[in-house]
Formats: structure tokens, sequence, C-alpha cells
């Protein structure tokens, strides 16, 4: 018996992180054509606001998929109910009214997919909670949004009704539910996607993977160790491979050590391919390869981390460093998308 490296739960909690990124583009979509529609200065500056979030947010999504390290299609009927959602934003019978109304709706279900896929997350493992960490901002931001649309509901509802303009006050109570939520989501906002720095990136994958080892060794579990193992093994290789395609060859002229990291990863790729041919429920043994694998593994990241890092800071500029994260992600994000072919074929 080898090991299974597919895994139910992880792959549900994949597909529902593609309905995300499916959905964020249809919010973008939608905003665009409100912003369009709209005549109302106030509105449509919040509106343009909204657009600049989501643009940002999707980028985010972007990064956390890649993260969570599992590629999947958005569901059927998720794919359905884009297509409808779209035919009614065209639908020029509806008032501006109802399709803010329909657009609140979608935010909605944005906000609560960000926060189910956190609490599925919590019971799966500690290494989905580094991977989705990102998602808090998107969270945050669609709550203080949502916020902002009932008040836009008010607005246009009110003058469709009556033809005379809201309460004078509804903004300031606008502004005083966003500052509320904002107070709940406290410090989480730090950096926006496009400013992570390679170093930031791969430290974010190495976190990860420490993770990973961790509830490998603090279970016992055939079932747990065969889930964990089967996303480590995938997390490691389009790490390292990225790593050798991208990030080695850019700083090989600056650091001298370049040649061992690869020999290194040589071998962690063996040991890889020799645990996948292993019986996980023979635990102990099991475990001991795993845990020599963990030992070269942490060697292996302090001398990137301790090493290599300085050399990039102080060799690269910012802008090279944002250039090498956008290729990272790119070549990881390729490798999953290969290993999704290859499973539905
Ligand atoms: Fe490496
Ligand atoms: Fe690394």
């Amino acid at each position: 018996m080898s090991v299974t490296l597919e895994d139910n739960k992880r792959t549900a909690i994949a597909v529902r992180l593609a309905d995300m990124e499916a959905t964020q583009n249809l919010l973008i979509a939608n905003e665009r054509a409100l912003i369009e529609a709209c005549h109302d200065r106030e509105i449509s500056n919040r509106l343009e606001n909204f657009l600049k979030d989501d643009e940002k947010n999707l980028g985010i999504i972007n990064t956390v998929i890649v993260q969570y390290g599992i590629k999947a299609e958005p569901k059927a009927t998720v794919q359905k109910m884009i297509e409808k959602a779209t035919e009614l934003m065209e639908n020029s019978e509806l008032s501006l009214f109802e399709k803010v109304a329909e657009h609140e709706l979608l935010k909605h279900s944005q906000t609560m997919a960000g926060l189910l896929i956190h609490k599925a997350g919590q019971v799966v493992g500690a290494d989905i909670a580094v991977a989705i960490t990102p998602l808090n901002t998107v969270n945050f931001e669609n709550r203080a949004h949502q916020e902002q649309l009932k008040g836009i509901m008010e607005v246009l509802s009110t003058k469709e009704l009556t033809g005379q303009e809201a309460d004078q006050g509804l903004w300031a109570r606008v502004q005083d539910a966003v500052a509320a939520v904002s107070g709940i989501a406290g410090t989480l906002i730090t950096h926006t996607d496009a400013e992570i720095g390679i170093c930031d990136l791969i430290r974010l994958d190495h976190t990860k993977v420490t993770a990973l080892f961790k509830q490998i060794q603090n279970s016992n579990d055939p079932i747990k160790l065969e889930e964990c193992f089967g996303q480590l093994y995938k997390d490691l290789s389009a790490h390292s491979e990225a790593e050798e395609e991208v990030v080695y060859p850019a700083v090989r002229q600056y650091y001298n050590n370049v040649q061992e990291l690869y020999d290194e990863q040589a071998e962690m790729k063996l040991a890889l391919e020799q645990i996948k041919e292993m019986d996980p429920t023979n635990v102990d043994q099991f475990k001991t390869a795993i845990v020599a694998l963990m030992n070269a593994v942490n060697e292996h990241v302090e001398e990137e981390e301790s090493d290599m890092f300085p050399r990039i800071k102080s060799s690269l500029g910012n802008e090279q460093e944002k250039r090498l994260a956008t290729e990272f992600k790119a070549c990881k994000s390729k490798i999953q998308d290969k290993l999704l072919a290859e499973q539905t074929k």
C-alpha cells in the first residue's frame, strides 16, 4: 500500500476557493456596470472604491489559492449562478436599486464563503490556516462594503419610491457601521498583494510546511498522516520547483552556495518519492521517515532564510524582489494547474 495524495476534505475547500475567485470576478464586472449606470456622485465614488478593493482582493484570493496548494474548478452550480447574475445585470428592465440589491446579496455570499472556508480550515489542519490568513483582509473589506451597500440601497430605494432624497444623516450612520466593522478587524490588514516580496512569499511556504510537519509529529492516525503527507508532497514539490526555476537562477551570481541548495532539494525529492511508496498504517516506520525528511528540510530552510535571504535583500532591489515574487507565484500556479489537469484526465 502506498500513499494516496488526494484528500476529499482538502479538495472540497479548494473548490470553495475556486468559487470565491469566480464570484470575485463577477463582483468586479457588476461594479463596472453599476458605475456606468449610476449618476449620483456619492454613490459612484463608493462604487469606485469597491472596485479598487475588489481588484486588489482578486489578487489576494489568487495568492491564497496558490499558497493553499490545490487547484480546482468552481462548482457547476456556482458557474450557473454567475451566468444568471450576469444576465440580471444586463437586464434593462431592472432598476438601479434592484441591481444594487442583487449585488449586495452576492457580497453577502462572498463574505460568508470566506468565513466558512476559515471554519472548515480550522477543522482540517493548521497548514490551511497559514495559507488562508490573507483572506481576512478580503472578508473584512467585504463586510465594510456590505454596510455601504445598505446605505446605497436606502438612497436609491427612497428616490425610486418617493422621488425624494434619503434621510440626511444616512452616510454618517453608514460610516459608524463601517467603523464598527473595522474595530473588529483590528490590525489584520497589512500589505497589499502587490507589495509582497520574494522572501515573504518563500517564508510563507516554509511556515506552511512547518505546520504540516508539526501535525504529522502530533498524530498517530494513519488517515491524518496520509492527508498531511499528501499536502506536504504537493507543497514541497511546487515550492522547490519554483525556487529552482525562478529564485536560484536569479541569486546565483550573488550567492556561492546555490549549488548546495539544488543538491539538497534533489535529495529531498528522492525522500518524498520513497515515503510516497510507504504504507502509512505502518505508523512508526512512516513517521520515522518523515522526521528524517523534516530534519533535512529544516536545515535547508534555515540556510535559505538566514543565508540566502540577506543576499537577496542586499543585492536585489525592491522592484526586482516584487518581480521575483510574481514570477514565483506564477510558476507554482502553473505546476498546480498541471497537477489538476493530470487528475481530471
Ligand atoms: Fe529550497
Ligand atoms: Fe525554500
